[in-house]
């Protein structure tokens, strides 16, 4: 049934209009500002419930949802589940990072072409052996985008953990022990060309993968575990702006395309 609410995320097929993109930022408050960006005179709130908050924009004539995951990947996985039974088939998930590569300045963008999964939800849809990779497509449009705006950026792989403190391996915690199956393990995926930290992109690239859906995943660096740097409330600004300005571009490549 279109008018069907789904029980977490509070929409139904009819509330997204026909919209077949969904933009997962992970937090609440980022929804609003994220779809003034793509549709300023347009966009509107849908629905708030729990993590789950949703606006719906246009862009060149075609509607697009921004909705909240959450932190993490069960929130995630409730957001990814409910979306695609609502009619969604693309889903770009945009957030914020740690970079662990010497060399990556803040803020710059980082566009994932797969995921190391250190998260649970993700072995709940298939095998650990199963890849967590971004759609081709969906990826060549944040390339596409980035390129065409004045941004440093890198593509390649992300370490998508569970937890922001052991499984990214800090030490600077309530009890300061990472238990020995996390010790080392940033030095680790540095070795293995790993370019980041992040929390999400583990359960979204495998379960859009699972459902034969298409998944790309964006994020601001704001912080740099080489350096032990995070930017300054300018440099935060201005990383907010080039990840809304990267997956604005990168939407209108896409709906171009279809
Ligand atoms: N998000 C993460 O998961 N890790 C960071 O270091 C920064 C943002």
């Amino acid at each position: 049934m279109a008018d069907e609410i789904k029980y977490h995320i509070r929409l139904s097929r009819d509330m997204v209009e026909g919209a077949t993109y969904a933009i997962l930022p992970g937090d609440p408050g980022r929804v609003e500002k994220t779809a003034r960006h793509i549709d300023p005179e347009g966009a509107k709130f849908l629905a708030a419930n729990r993590e789950y908050t949703s606006w719906l924009a246009n862009l060149d004539g075609k509607k697009v949802l921004v909705c909240s995951t959450g932190i993490g990947g069960p929130s995630t996985s409730i957001a990814i589940e409910e979306l695609a039974s609502i009619g969604f088939k693309n889903f770009y998930r945009i957030g914020t990072t740690g970079v662990i590569q010497p060399g990556i300045k803040l803020p710059s963008i980082i566009i994932t072409t797969g995921s190391v999964r250190l998260d649970g939800a993700s072995t709940h849809y298939a095998p650990i052996e199963y890849p967590a990779v971004a759609d081709f497509e969906l990826t060549s449009a944040l390339v596409e985008a980035a390129k065409s705006i004045d941004v440093e950026y890198h593509v390649g792989i992300t370490a998508s953990s569970d937890t922001f403190y052991p499984g990214q391996e800090r030490y600077d915690t309530f009890s300061g022990y990472v238990p020995r199956r996390f010790q080392n393990t940033l030095q680790e995926w540095q070795k293995l060309h790993v370019l980041n930290y992040e929390m999400e992109s583990a359960t979204l690239l495998t379960i859009a993968s699972c459902f034969g859906l298409r998944a790309g995943m964006v994020a601001s660096a704001i912080v740099s575990r080489i350096a032990g740097e995070t930017p300054n409330d300018e440099e935060l600004k201005r990383a907010e702006e080039n990840l809304a300005k990267v997956i604005r571009k990168a939407l209108q490549i896409r709906l171009a395309q279809e």
